[in-house]
């Protein structure tokens, strides 16, 4: 087993790298990570290796998708770890660029995608999409992948990536990976690691509440009345929530009830200091 991915930080080698596979015709894959890399991230490199011939992951953690009061300096990192899984999972190069040559001194440019970036997560993180939307934008810059691979956990942002590539006619092909989850229901996330032994046990009634939930809306009953009795269980369980919402699942459009379109269930809620955020699919 390789147990030293390829790495660097450097866009003269990433370039040399994607110019001599390009020459020899392989399909590229990239699949953008803030590190701190867990089942799900690992998931979307099995994914990627599905899709292309060689994988490209990128680990930055980009300060420009945190508002100044954010969790910038406490976001896990383990850079030994995630080279380790990543070579495990036979990655082809790993990108870790340096801030300064993400955002070089005078940088003035940001990429913001309207409409679907608007409600849900950009309520209580205004500034989140614009970062993710521009750092997504350089990211395929460099790597210049035939495909790119994100979680269906941050729903809003694969529906603001596809909408970038859409709008900007990027060649790339967005996929999304299905979210993996710990046996007890919660969806694995990086930002799991800040919630104590209590928060823990109790951040999987999330799951709960949007599949009860989505049970009520398939019996035919508006979301309001839907959603009610878990909004309830969530706030006597100590969550404080930033948006319960269906939606439809392409567009993003609010819905009141299940209707024909695939629709998709969305939560955010802070349990002590930790926003957890979930979705699933709903279909009538
Ligand atoms: O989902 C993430 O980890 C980040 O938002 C992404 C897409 C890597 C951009 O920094």
């Amino acid at each position: 087993m390789n147990e030293d991915p390829n790495t660097t930080n450097r866009l003269s080698e990433l370039r040399k790298r994607i110019s001599s596979w390009r020459k020899e015709k392989q399909r590229i894959v990239l699949v953008p990570t803030m590190g701190a890399l867990h089942n799900g991230h690992l998931s979307l490199v099995d994914l990627a290796h599905g899709l292309g011939d060689k994988v490209i992951v990128s680990l930055f953690v980009n300060p420009k998708q945190f508002g100044a009061n954010e969790d910038l300096d406490l976001y896990p990192r383990d850079i030994e770890g995630d080279l380790a899984a990543l070579a495990r999972h036979s990655v082809d190069l790993v990108y870790m660029p340096e801030l300064d040559q993400i955002y070089p001194p005078g940088f003035a440019t940001t990429i913001s995608v309207s409409g679907i970036s608007q409600g849900l997560c950009t309520d209580t993180r205004p500034d989140f999409f614009d970062g993710v939307a521009t750092i997504v934008t350089k990211l395929f810059l460099h790597c210049q992948p035939d495909l790119a691979v994100f979680g269906e956990k941050d729903y809003q942002q694969l529906m603001v990536v596809r909408r970038l590539v859409r709008d900007l006619d990027l060649p790339i092909e967005v996929v999304g990976g299905p979210i993996v989850r710990a046996d007890d229901g919660l969806a694995l996330s990086s930002r799991n690691a800040y919630l104590s032994k209590r928060e823990r046990a109790s951040a999987p009634l999330l799951h709960k509440i949007l599949a009860q939930t989505a049970q009520r809306l398939k019996e035919g009953l508006v979301m309001q009345k839907a959603c009610s009795p878990g909004v309830h269980k969530l706030a006597k369980a100590g969550f404080e929530l930033d948006y319960f919402e269906l939606r439809d699942a392409l567009n993003l459009t609010p819905l009141r009830q299940l209707d024909e379109m695939p629709a998709r269930l969305l939560i955010a809620a802070r349990l002590g200091d930790t926003r957890l955020i979930d979705n699933i699919a709903v279909m009538r």
